[in-house]
């Protein structure tokens, strides 16, 4: 590959500006697509230089807000500043911010979480209306012109086609190596003329490494040298790596059996502290030439891939530790084959999920029971961060695992619920939970038959007798015997945690 121009082509050096000038083409209402994916390849100093232009504004009695739509999570320059700033009217998809979380679950910001996959058919259908400006970070340009993207892909090619004005961040800080790891993908198209995506092992590449882009549109390019947002993973703790070990275990035994291929089938790692440590798991396990075809690229898929235990990981964007990020950068090339970034829309599409058969990992906030799983809502009402790909993966996976802690909050919630407050999996699309107690492999079981094994396998030993003691008294007075459930006490849990800080 040739190598990343950070200067803008001669036709467009004109518009080098400053962040404060740019982020001032952006007017109060307007809706502005953000790049970014979980803390990486989001813009840095234009979302930070509008969250000062709206404070000043808000100071003058003037109201200012904007309308975000990103890839998922961003960082605190984006999301944490816009929010403090009071400036979001409107946002989607996925949101881990804290700062904007609490404007959300406080009523103050309108939050529309969705499945990552159909942000961008969702954009291209008009569902959401006309998208006014793009800010999208990139590592540089080609000599053509082209637009290398940055460290993730998210929605980017989607909001510079569809935006009517591009601002452009080109940060430094990304490392060269960047340039070749994508694969943009320009042959979707909306029904009736969709056509299959040609892509049928992970490693496929189907698309080419730059975005085009309408010069003609691009009104600002600011220059940045500015760190993602790295937030380093916690060390797996007993738990986590309880956890792990079960799931390996089930692995191993899924191999042994027939079921999975030594080399198992493409991995779809969730976001958090519990699916890296799975993955890091994976280090000391069997399993050699394994794939990943997933969302993101995590530290322990480095590590796996260091070990030659990857072969290799396609996703859209990165979440990396900031040791493992300059790590990444600073040997960037001895990855850069065997790492592919793509559009969402291709890296979660459930048709390549349930072609490829991927084994899907997520993490979960509750599950009840029967099986179905909250991902994303606490107490039923506050979202925690959102859906994210997981429905995307769940529903399509070969197989479909979920893990959690038994308890949260030191003990006072129970992550097995007898109704779960939320629901965000169905009980079909749920096959596996996992917890430090133990795994309860669920597929081709009934309701009944779920409750008993989920109860005794995941359940912490504190909420055991309590879960038996409710299924048992359901078995004599539910409306019905498929699912039994009180209906009066199935949400007395969360009730009880809401009005005592416990569910005990
Ligand atoms: N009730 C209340 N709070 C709960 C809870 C429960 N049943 N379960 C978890 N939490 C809280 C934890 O206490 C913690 O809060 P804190 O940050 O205040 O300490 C927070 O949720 C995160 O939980 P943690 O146990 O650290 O797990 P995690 O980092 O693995 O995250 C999810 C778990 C469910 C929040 C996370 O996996 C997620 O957002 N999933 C949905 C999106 C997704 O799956 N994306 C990947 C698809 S590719």
């Amino acid at each position: 590959m040739t190598k990343i121009s950070r200067i803008a082509p001669d036709a467009l050096k004109s518009r080098i500006m400053g962040a404060e000038e740019a982020a001032s083409l952006i007017h109060d209402g307007a809706v502005v697509g953000m790049s970014g994916f979980t803390g990486s390849g989001y813009p840095k100093a234009v979302p930070l230089a509008l969250a000062g232009h709206i404070e000043a504004q808000h100071a003058a009695g003037n109201p200012f807000r904007v309308k975000v739509w990103s890839g998922a999570s961003t960082g605190p320059e984006l999301d944490g500043a816009l929010a403090k700033a009071d400036g979001i009217d409107f946002r989607l998809p996925y949101n881990s911010d804290p700062v904007a979380r609490q404007k959300i679950n406080a009523g103050e910001m309108n939050y529309f979480d969705m499945h990552l996959s159909q942000v961008a058919p969702m954009a291209w259908q008009g569902f959401f209306g006309p998208l006014d400006t793009a800010v999208v970070e990139i590592s540089g340009f080609t000599p053509e012109g082209g637009l290398i993207p940055s460290s993730s892909v998210g929605n980017n090619k989607t909001w510079l086609d569809r935006a009517e004005k591009i601002i452009l961040e080109v940060n430094r800080w990304q490392s060269d190596a960047l340039h070749g790891m994508h694969d943009i993908y320009y042959g979707t198209a909306l029904p009736p003329d969709r056509k299959p995506i040609p892509l049928v092992n992970p490693d496929d590449r189907i698309g080419q490494p730059h975005f085009d882009v309408d010069p003609d549109k691009i009104v600002a390019i600011v220059e940045t040298d500015t760190p993602d947002r790295n937030a380093p993973f916690a060390e797996p703790d007993a738990i986590a790596e309880a956890i792990a070990g079960h799931l390996l275990d089930f692995l191993r035994h899924e191999v042994r059996v027939g079921r999975l291929p030594a080399a198992l089938l493409p991995l779809q790692s969730g976001v958090g502290n519990v699916t890296n440590a799975v993955l890091s798991g994976l280090l000391d396990s069997p399993f050699e030439n394994m794939t990943a075809f997933t969302e993101v690229i995590q530290d322990g898929m480095l590590d796996l891939l260091d070990a030659g235990k990857l072969r290799m990981a396609s996703a859209t964007a990165f979440s990396l530790s900031p040791e493992a990020a300059e790590r990444l950068n600073a040997d960037a090339h001895r990855y850069s084959d065997k790492l592919i970034l793509r559009p969402q829309e291709i890296s979660n599409h459930p048709e390549l999920v349930r072609r490829l058969g991927c084994v899907a990992m997520n993490g979960l906030i509750e599950a009840d029971i029967y099986g179905n799983v909250n991902s994303t809502h606490v107490m039923g009402a506050r979202i925690q961060n959102g859906i994210g790909g997981s429905g995307d993966f769940a529903r399509n996976a070969y197989i479909s695992i979920f893990m959690t802690p038994s308890t949260a909050k030191g003990g006072d919630i129970s992550a097995i619920v007898p109704m779960a407050s939320h629901v965000d999996h169905i009980s079909q699309d749920v096959q596996v939970i996992v917890t430090e107690q133990g795994l309860a492999d669920l597929r081709g079981l009934a309701p009944k038959q779920r409750a008993s094994l989920i109860i005794e396998n995941c359940a912490h030993p504190d909420y055991r007798d309590a879960l038996h003691d409710y299924v048992a008294r359901a078995r004599h007075s539910a409306f019905g015997q498929h699912a039994p459930n009180i209906l009066s006490e199935a949400l007395s849990w969360h009730q009880r945690y809401v009005e005592t800080g416990s569910m005990k």
